[in-house]
């Protein structure tokens, strides 16, 4: 099922799976009873579609990335039809489910899965050396939700599944019928992008080798970085004014970086997220984090 973003697929599975509908006695679903278990650090687009099936009857959360915590909540809500949302990559720091974990667990206790795959769509696959195990385990979620916004980067969204659930988020999703889908222009570029990256992994190589680079150069630095060594990699800065300032003192310096602060992450916990392209080159690399180090012992961070 596609949808014009990433964001509406998200909102539309969460409304279709939460819902209810009847068109007639023979064609209806009652899904009032179902409850949702987040990982806590699910982005806000999943945070905001729960947002009024109330916290603690139908939606739960389990600490970030903790198996442990989520085996206690559905213990705790055996017997009750439940969805499990989580996401591959997580974008503040960079982390990866444990996929596999996860998918054992539901298959315990009975549970569907759910993951928001918009930020390790494309960058990896079962072949990748570190993460390829986790990403294997893709294959055995019930559904798969993917955004055209990041490594394709256009504009849409989709979710894969078994095709009797694809048929009820048609009815019941909203977002893929009272609003425009992915539009054909967009879906045909994305294909095109999709089998370019395919026909040609080398892009994807030379684009995780600069990740690797970066992250090298910034440790030798003794910059404190996400633990995860995935192609997100986020410089620690800490208090949101200090962020500021480096966002606007690397501008004046010719570079453009994203900082991640309140309300993206917790206040206080203010980060750089550097993603470098498959185009950088080491001498560039090399040259912000020079550049960075200086703002660093301007700033004091
Ligand atoms: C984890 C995650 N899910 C969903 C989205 C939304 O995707 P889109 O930009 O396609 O709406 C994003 C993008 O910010 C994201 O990082």
């Amino acid at each position: 099922m596609t949808y014009a973003s990433g964001m509406l697929a998200n909102l539309g599975f969460i409304h279709a799976m939460g819902g209810s509908l009847r068109i007639s006695p023979e064609l209806s679903w009652d899904h009032d009873d179902v409850v949702f278990i987040l990982d806590q650090k699910s982005h806000w687009s999943l945070w905001k579609a729960v947002d009024g099936l109330g916290f603690g009857r139908r939606v739960f959360a389990f600490r970030h990335n903790d198996l442990v915590s989520l085996e206690r909540r559905l213990r705790a809500l055996e017997g009750r039809r439940v969805v499990i949302v989580f996401e591959s990559v997580y974008s503040d720091d960079g982390s990866i489910a444990p996929i596999q974990g996860i998918v054992d667990l539901a298959r315990r206790f009975e549970a569907l899965t759910y993951v928001d795959d918009a930020n390790g769509f494309l960058a990896y696959d079962s072949s990748h050396e570190r993460f390829g195990q986790e990403f294997a385990a893709l294959a055995d979620v019930t559904f798969h939700m993917v955004s055209l916004s990041k490594a394709v980067g256009l504009e849409g969204g989709a979710i894969a599944g078994p095709s009797d659930y694809i048929e009820v988020l048609g009815w019941l999703s909203g977002t893929s019928s009272f609003t425009a889908t992915i539009l054909p222009p967009a879906a045909a570029a994305a294909c095109e992008a999709i089998r370019h990256i395919e026909n040609d992994p080398s892009v994807l190589h030379r684009f995780h080798s600069r990740s690797e680079t970066l992250r090298a150069s910034l440790e030798q630095r003794g910059f404190t970085l996400n633990s995860t060594p995935s192609y997100i990699t986020t410089v620690h800065i800490g208090s949101d004014e200090h962020a500021e300032q480096v966002r606007r003192l690397a501008a004046e310096g010719g570079y453009l970086v994203p900082i991640f602060r309140y309300p993206a992450v917790r206040r206080g916990h203010a980060g750089l997220r550097l993603i470098p392209t498959a185009d950088h080159t080491e001498q560039q690399i090399r040259d912000f984090t020079d550049a960075l180090e200086g703002i660093r012992r301007r700033v004091g961070f």
